[in-house]
């Protein structure tokens, strides 16, 4: 059941993953998809609207025609119990005529306002009950929650009628290759763990820059800001991914239960670190006036104090990563698009080239790269061939495309079928969520009612790397 069937995220990204997964044989068989909205139509007229807002989706081939038998559509006026009830006749119907077993998974593409609301009425209506075998399930995107007390609400509201093992809180980029592949890399590989901590690495560094402005989502990214909208979520995963203990067992809850171990150590900001440990900007027009400022674009008020950039550094208190910086960084309408995770190593205790070098040998560097190349490489120092000594840095690295072949699940088919699997292992469990936004509420809260707002937000250039104040940080995470 897709709830906000008409809207854009069902036609962009859930239809077309499911049609993947249909021509790739991975629906489970037999399988319905049901799209539930307000609007008016029948399973025809949906099935017509989707041909033509799906053109990605090789919508002129017979698997097309094949796949959309399986699609339905039933009315649903999110407030109204009624049509709950309703959906939930329609659905017993269907289960008899297309032999369907009855597990369910709710898919809430709709603007989270209506989480509530909806996993209230699924619940009223006996549509979460799970007995006899069938399975339901439950599936939320972020943002969960717009503080700690808001997102505690909202998982009051879901676990009126679901429990926690059928609530899967989706974060994209944890489907991400890359991302997955952080376990692998430090456990799966002997060399890399003893290295793993405040003995020899100098920092980390996790950063998300974007291209892009603010686009089509002003009313939502007005509200939310950069630190709501990457950090809460995305780049806090990446932290803990790359801090965490090594689970006992490849289980989720193994793996959830180290994050969260993550999440606890994060060493609170005070006001002295609000000064020195977050610089918060917005992009303003470039050099040429061609590409707007965030408070030109369409929908953003023209005084509008929202930070589409952040730059933090973290500490975490534990004996691991006692004293070593994180820096997290990310905002919009940045030189280019680069998704990347840095583990930057200490300098050579001792050199012995330094009569001849000097002090400067480059220290190893390994980095992560998601975008726009999935690649890993560690960074070393080699000889250059030739009778002078003088060293250059060589990369040893492994690319993704380069390296593998074959299919590629995209982030959405992999969300979908960990669902269907019953996988929470890449996905948010509540504690996660609260503890995150608990080290976030204070600073975020700090923030608003700062005396000195527009002081703190530092402006900068559309297509550069952020404001000049994070400049010597910057330099050293994206060289
Ligand atoms: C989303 C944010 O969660 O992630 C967007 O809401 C952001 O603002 C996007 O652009 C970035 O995702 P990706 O996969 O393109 O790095």
């Amino acid at each position: 059941m897709i709830f906000g069937a008409t809207g854009d995220l069902t036609s962009r990204k859930l239809l077309p993953a499911l049609f993947n997964l249909y021509r790739n044989r991975n629906l489970p068989e037999p399988c319905v998809i049901v799209g539930c909205g307000r609007t008016d139509l029948d399973s025809a007229s949906f099935r017509k609207y989707l041909r033509e807002k799906c053109p990605d989706a090789a919508t002129d081939s017979g698997e097309w025609v094949s796949f959309m038998k399986r699609v339905h559509y039933q009315q649903v006026l999110y407030d109204s119990l009624g049509t709950y009830q309703e959906l939930a006749v329609y659905l017993e119907a269907l289960d008899k005529s297309e032999g369907t077993t009855g597990n369910r998974i709710y898919d809430l593409a709709v603007p989270p306002a209506l989480y509530p609301v909806i996993a209230k009425n699924l619940t009223r209506a006996g549509l979460a009950t799970e007995e006899n075998g069938r399975w339901t399930r439950i599936v939320v995107e972020k943002p969960f929650g717009s503080d700690l007390a808001s997102a505690r609400e909202l998982d009051r509201v879901i676990h009126e009628g679901f429990t926690e093992e059928q609530i899967f809180r989706i974060d994209h980029y944890l489907a991400k290759e890359t991302v997955q592949n952080i376990m692998m890399l430090r456990f799966a590989n002997s060399i890399f763990e003893p290295l793993w901590n405040r003995n020899y690495i100098e920092y980390v560094g996790i950063a998300a820059a974007e291209e892009l402005g603010v686009g089509t989502r002003a009313g939502y990214y007005e509200k939310t800001g950069v630190v709501r909208d990457m950090f809460q979520n995305h780049l806090l995963q990446l932290l803990s991914l790359i801090a965490m203990e090594p689970p006992a067992a490849f289980s989720p809850d193994r793996i959830r239960d180290e994050k969260v171990k993550v999440f606890r150590s994060l060493q609170p900001f005070t006001s002295v670190d609000l000064d020195e440990d977050l610089i918060l900007g917005q992009y303003g027009p470039d050099r040429t006036g061609k590409v707007p400022g965030y408070r030109q674009e369409a929908g953003i008020s023209s005084d509008s104090l929202t930070p589409t950039f952040a730059m933090m550094r973290l500490f975490l208190d534990n004996w691991r990563w006692q004293g070593v910086p994180f820096y997290l960084y990310s905002g919009k309408r940045l030189a280019r698009k680069d998704t990347r995770m840095v583990i930057q190593f200490k300098h050579a205790p001792h050199s012995m080239f330094r009569e001849v070098l000097g002090e400067n040998i480059t220290a190893n560097r390994l980095t992560m790269a998601i975008f726009p190349e999935e690649e890993i490489r560690l960074s070393f120092q080699t000889k250059v061939p030739g009778a002078r000594i003088c060293l250059q840095t060589m990369n040893l690295d492994f690319n993704y495309s380069e390296d593998f072949s074959g299919p590629v699940l995209a982030a959405y088919e992999k969300v979908l079928l960990d669902c269907m699997q019953g996988d929470q292992m890449f996905f948010w469990r509540q504690d996660a969520v609260e503890l995150a936004w608990e080290f976030l509420t204070p600073i975020l809260e700090e923030c608003a009612v700062c005396d000195d707002r527009p002081g703190r937000l530092h402006f900068y250039e559309a297509g550069s790397w952020g404001p000049e104040a994070a400049g010597e940080w910057l330099s050293q995470l994206m060289k």
